[in-house]
Formats: structure tokens, C-alpha cells, sequence
């Protein structure tokens, strides 16, 4: 017989913030709590719930625990894991560094706040002899942080390509499936709860943003502004764009792309036309994918939910359990990886093949003067479609197709094409993906 166990001391976890991600978490740390033991080596004991409204109960969370002051989370000595899901910047942001400060972990899902400053922050923590972790601030349930951080560290990373932002995924997906147009498609977005009342963030391809500075950190070890995102929202796409696009064998993604191109960062977030038969073509509805390619591993994906509260909690306790067992075993932090600040071209320097759609008055000469203007700037078109021709208003619509060209050059034969006197609206240009 071995000698009597030492009772198990809990592991303290706190957590700021308990909305919709916040109750998926406080539930299932509920339900899993003696599996969550069991993989630990030590129960986990939720200790304090920082809420804005103290007196309104929340499952999960004992009424005790629940205070509308932060202090109280860091003068509670035994809170050993800060859990923070309250979103947005600030607070957030300061409440990450003095939690991280008082030697606590940090778990967070807060893609804003580890897309403006993630690398000071772990470089913090690293200060403080503890581990920020935050897996669920990209893609939801994916698991994506830690692969890319650990799984494929031995690869040169050359390109991430995503689908990040569940909202416009779905939006994009009825436009593609229903024929719907921008409006009825996000209208029915928030009906389901997808989209927020204010959609901006998502629409215009800012939540995208966030989490591609994120992923383009981990995969290329530079540390990358949100800012420095070239950045092209859905909300100027039109039914047209969905059936001219479905005609030539593409669909239209939200693409979040990052990609090394002679030791220089493309990225940007941008609506492309992607072929039905790519992996991220057939990703649909609210699901997020994430597709990396690496010179060891070739291309791999990852898809799943990319939001909502379980999936959400998946990624959020896998992150506790993680630290939870490096306090068992008395493990500190690994040193974490240093990043060099990446060199972004700007996106008149990013090449890419284009779609546009043109409005022209039906007369002779208009394509060879359209075709000029791209030849004059060194752009190859690759197809000319005539779409819908009004009979009445004497005009039709030309869908031109460019192989790879620089995002100045396009720039400059747009410039053109606009002062065409045959030219009635240049109605959309995107990128397409290949
Ligand atoms: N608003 C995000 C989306 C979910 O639509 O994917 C949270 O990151």
C-alpha cells in the first residue's frame, strides 16, 4: 500500500467575462470538471467571475464568486489561470499585462488585443516566468494556434490562406446558393443571430484582419499591424458577381491571405473568386477554414466552427488544461520565439489575377479600347464574357478575367478605363485566387 496522498490542492481559475462565450465556458467547466481532474492531476476550482452586473445569477458560477471588480480577481491569492473573454481592447488589454504582471497565466480569446500587441504581451509574460495562451482568438474550435506554434514548427511556412470570419462566410454562401442579394443575406444573418446588429466589423473584413495579423505571427515569426492589412469588404458585391463568377467555375470567398514572396509579406483580406473544386471553395455557411502550406508538409487544412460558445469553450479549456498540467508538473514557460517586424509590400507591389465587371455602351471599338488600356499597362486578359446586353439603354456587361498583374498596374488601367467615353461603371473588381 502506498502511503496516504497529499489532499489535492485545486487549481485556481478565474475568468473575466461571462457572455455567450463566457457561459459556454462556466458549463462546461461544470459538466467536465471531474474528467478535467482527471487529465490535470488536480481538480480545477473556478474562484472568481469578473461580470459587469453582480446581482444578475449565472449558471455555473456559485453567486460568491461573481464581482464587478477586477482587483478582487488579482487579490485573490489563489487564482493561478485568468481566463479573459471579455473582447474588445480595453479593458481587456490592461487587465491581460496586470494579470500576466502578477504572475498569473493568461488564457484569452481576444483577437483585437493579441492582433495590436500579442508579441509585447507574450514577451511579458515571458518576463513574468508565465504563459499567455489564446487559441480560441482564431477560428473558433479550430485548432490552429498551437499547430502552427508547435506541430508544424519545423516547416518554412510560405503561405496561409483562410476562411476567418464565420458572418461573411455565410452571407457569401447565400449569395452563391440562393442567389440572394447583399442585403436579404445579412438581413437573414442577423436574423439567426450570425450577425451582429452593427455588422461593420465583420463585413468589412476588420474581424479578418485581427485574426490574420494573428496567424501570420505564428506561421512567419514577424510581427504584423492590422493596420498594414490591405483590406476590401463584401459589402459592394452584387448578385451579379455571384452568377457572372458561378458561370466561369467560381464561387467568392472572403479570402484572408498572408504569403512570403522573396523574404516580403503579401497579406491582405479581400473578397476572391475561387474555383468550386479548391478546398476552401466548398467551405460553407458559418464554418472557418484555415489552409497552410509548408515546404515540409506541402498544404494542410483545418476546418471547423470558427464561433458560438462550445466550440469556443473547446479551444478556451484547452488552453487551461495545457497550463493547468505545466503547474502540476511544476513546469515554467518555454522561452517564447522572438519575431522581427515583417516586411509588408504595399498592395500596388501584390500581384493577382483579377475579375471585373464593366458596364459599356454596346458599340463597336469598346473591347479593343478596354483591351488597350490593360495591354498599355502590361495586363493579360485570359477571358472576355459579354453578359447581359439591355436592348433599351443600348448597353452590356463585359466580365474580363486577367492572368497575374501587379495591384499598381491594375490600378492605373482602371484610372483608364473610367474616362472611356463608352464605359458607363466599372461595377466590381476582384481578386480571384490561382
Ligand atoms: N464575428 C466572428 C465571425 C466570430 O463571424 O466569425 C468571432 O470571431
Amino acid at each position: 500500500m502506498s502511503e496516504a496522498s497529499e489532499p489535492m490542492e485545486p487549481i485556481g481559475v478565474s475568468l473575466l467575462g461571462a457572455g455567450n462565450v463566457g457561459a459556454g465556458v462556466l458549463a462546461a467547466l461544470q459538466r467536465g470538471a471531474e474528467r478535467y481532474a482527471a487529465r490535470v492531476g488536480r481538480p480545477l476550482e473556478l474562484r472568481r467571475v469578473l461580470v459587469r452586473a453582480r446581482a444578475r445569477p449565472r449558471a455555473g458560477a456559485p453567486a460568491g464568486a461573481l464581482t464587478d471588480r477586477f482587483e478582487d480577481v488579482l487579490e485573490d491569492e489563489r487564482t493561478q489561470i485568468v481566463v479573459e473573454l471579455m473582447g474588445g481592447e480595453h479593458p481587456a488589454r490592461e487587465y491581460i499585462a496586470r494579470a500576466l504582471a502578477s504572475g498569473r497565466h493568461v488564457v484569452t480569446a481576444n483577437k483585437e488585443v493579441m492582433a495590436k500587441c500579442g508579441p509585447e504581451l507574450l514577451e511579458l509574460a515571458s518576463e513574468h516566468g508565465v504563459r499567455l495562451l489564446y487559441e480560441a482568438s482564431v477560428g473558433g474550435g479550430i485548432p490552429i494556434v498551437r499547430p502552427l506554434g508547435r506541430d508544424l514548427l519545423a516547416n518554412e511556412i510560405t503561405a496561409v490562406t483562410a476562411i476567418i470570419n464565420g458572418t461573411t462566410n455565410y452571407v457569401l454562401t447565400a449569395m452563391t446558393y440562393e442567389g440572394s442579394d447583399y442585403a436579404e443575406a445579412l438581413a437573414e444573418a442577423q436574423r439567426l443571430g450570425y450577425a451582429e446588429p452593427d455588422p461593420t466589423d465583420d463585413v468589412e473584413g476588420i474581424d479578418a484582419a485581427y485574426k490574420l495579423a494573428i496567424l501570420c505571427g505564428l506561421a512567419f515569426h514577424v510581427t504584423v499591424s492590422p493596420d498594414d492589412i490591405a483590406r476590401q469588404g463584401i459589402s459592394g458585391l452584387s448578385a451579379r458577381d455571384f452568377r457572372y463568377a458561378d458561370e466561369l467555375g467560381y464561387t467568392i470567398k472572403l479570402l484572408a491571405s498572408g504569403r512570403l514572396v522573396d523574404g516580403a509579406l503579401d497579406v491582405s483580406v479581400r473578397p476572391t473568386l475561387i474555383a468550386y473544386e479548391e478546398p476552401l471553395g466548398k467551405v460553407d455557411g458559418v464554418l472557418n477554414a484555415v489552409q497552410v502550406e509548408g515546404d515540409l508538409v506541402g498544404r494542410v487544412l483545418f476546418e471547423g466552427p470558427g464561433a458560438g460558445p462550445k466550440p469556443t469553450a473547446s479551444a478556451v479549456l484547452a488552453d487551461v488544461l495545457d497550463v493547468a498540467r505545466d503547474v502540476v508538473a511544476g513546469r515554467g514557460p518555454l522561452e517564447a520565439i522572438r519575431y522581427r517586424k515583417a516586411v509588408v509590400r504595399p498592395p500596388s507591389e501584390q500581384e493577382s489575377r483579377y475579375y471585373m465587371r464593366v458596364t459599356v455602351a454596346d458599340r463597336a471599338g469598346v473591347l479593343a479600347k478596354i483591351a488597350g488600356a490593360l495591354g498599355d499597362n502590361d495586363i493579360s486578359i485570359a477571358s472576355v464574357v459579354q453578359f447581359e446586353v439591355d436592348e433599351d439603354a443600348r448597353t452590356a456587361e463585359l466580365v474580363i478575367t486577367t492572368h497575374k498583374a501587379r495591384g499598381g498596374r491594375l490600378d492605373a488601367a482602371l484610372a483608364t478605363i473610367r474616362e472611356l467615353d463608352e464605359v458607363v461603371e466599372i461595377g466590381s473588381v476582384l481578386q480571384m485566387a490561382g
